[in-house]
C-alpha cells in the first residue's frame, strides 16, 4: 500500500477530512495531511491525530505555520514541503477548492500545500478532487486551469470529477466533491464500475 499525502483546502467538503483520513488508513495506506489555513475552518486537526497531551500531531498533520517555526532557519534544517514530497508516493488533493486549483495551474507556491505540488516528482501520481459551487465549476477558468494542469502533469494526473448534489450553499448542481470511495479507487487507479469513468487518468 502507498504513503499517501492528503492535501486539504478550504472547501466545505473539508468537513469530511476525518472520514477520508480514516478510509485511507482502512484501505491500508500510510497517511499524512497537509492542510491550508482555510481548510482548518472546516475540521479540527487535533481531532484526527493528536499527541498524548491532546495537541495536534505535527508528524501527521502539517499546517502552514509549521513551515515557518519561531526559531531562525539554519542550514541543514529540513525544508518541510520537500520532506513531505520525499516521503509521499502519492499526493491526493481532496477537496481541491477553486482558489488552490487556480494556484496549481499557475504554479503559485504561497503555502505548504502548493509548494509540495510545485516540488512534486511528476513521475508519481497526483489525485485531484475538485469541490466548489456549481457556477464556480462551470466558470471558463475551471476548464482552462484543468487543461493546464493536465498538460503539466500528463499521465500523473488522476482527476476525480465533482458530482451533482444539493450543495452546502443550497444550490443544486455539479460541484460537490466525489464520494470518498471514488477517491480511494483513484489511488488504486481503478475506476469504480458504478462511476462510469468518473475517475479520469488524463
Ligand atoms: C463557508 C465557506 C465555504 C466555502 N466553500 C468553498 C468550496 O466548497 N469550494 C471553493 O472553491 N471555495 C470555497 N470557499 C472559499 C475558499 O475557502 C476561499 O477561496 C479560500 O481562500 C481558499 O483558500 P485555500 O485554497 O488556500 O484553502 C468557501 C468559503 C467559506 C467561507
Amino acid at each position: 500500500m502507498a504513503k499517501v499525502l492528503l492535501g486539504v483546502t478550504g472547501s466545505v467538503a473539508a468537513i469530511y477530512t476525518p472520514n477520508l483520513f480514516n478510509d485511507l488508513q482502512s484501505a491500508g495506506h500510510e497517511v499524512r495531511i497537509v492542510a491550508t489555513t482555510a481548510a482548518c475552518y472546516f475540521f479540527e486537526p487535533a481531532s484526527i491525530a493528536s499527541t498524548s497531551t491532546g495537541e495536534r500531531n505535527k508528524n501527521l498533520i502539517t499546517l502552514d505555520a509549521d513551515e515557518w517555526p519561531d526559531t531562525r532557519y539554519q542550514r541543514g534544517d529540513p525544508v518541510l514541503h520537500i520532506e513531505l514530497r520525499r516521503w509521499a508516493d502519492l499526493f491526493v488533493i481532496a477537496p481541491c477548492d477553486a482558489n488552490t486549483l487556480a494556484k496549481l495551474a499557475l504554479g503559485i507556491t504561497d503555502n505548504c500545500l502548493t509548494c509540495v505540488y510545485r516540488a512534486w516528482d511528476r513521475t508519481r501520481p497526483i489525485v485531484i478532487a475538485p469541490a466548489m459551487n456549481t457556477l464556480m465549476w462551470e466558470h471558463p477558468a475551471t476548464a482552462r486551469q484543468l487543461a493546464q494542469i493536465a498538460a503539466d502533469l500528463g499521465t500523473s494526473l488522476r482527476l476525480v470529477a465533482p458530482i451533482e448534489k444539493k450543495l452546502a450553499c443550497d444550490d443544486i448542481g455539479v460541484g460537490a466533491m466525489a464520494e470518498r470511495d471514488e477517491i480511494i479507487a483513484a489511488i488504486r487507479n481503478q475506476p469504480l464500475p458504478s462511476t462510469n469513468g468518473n475517475v479520469r487518468p488524463v
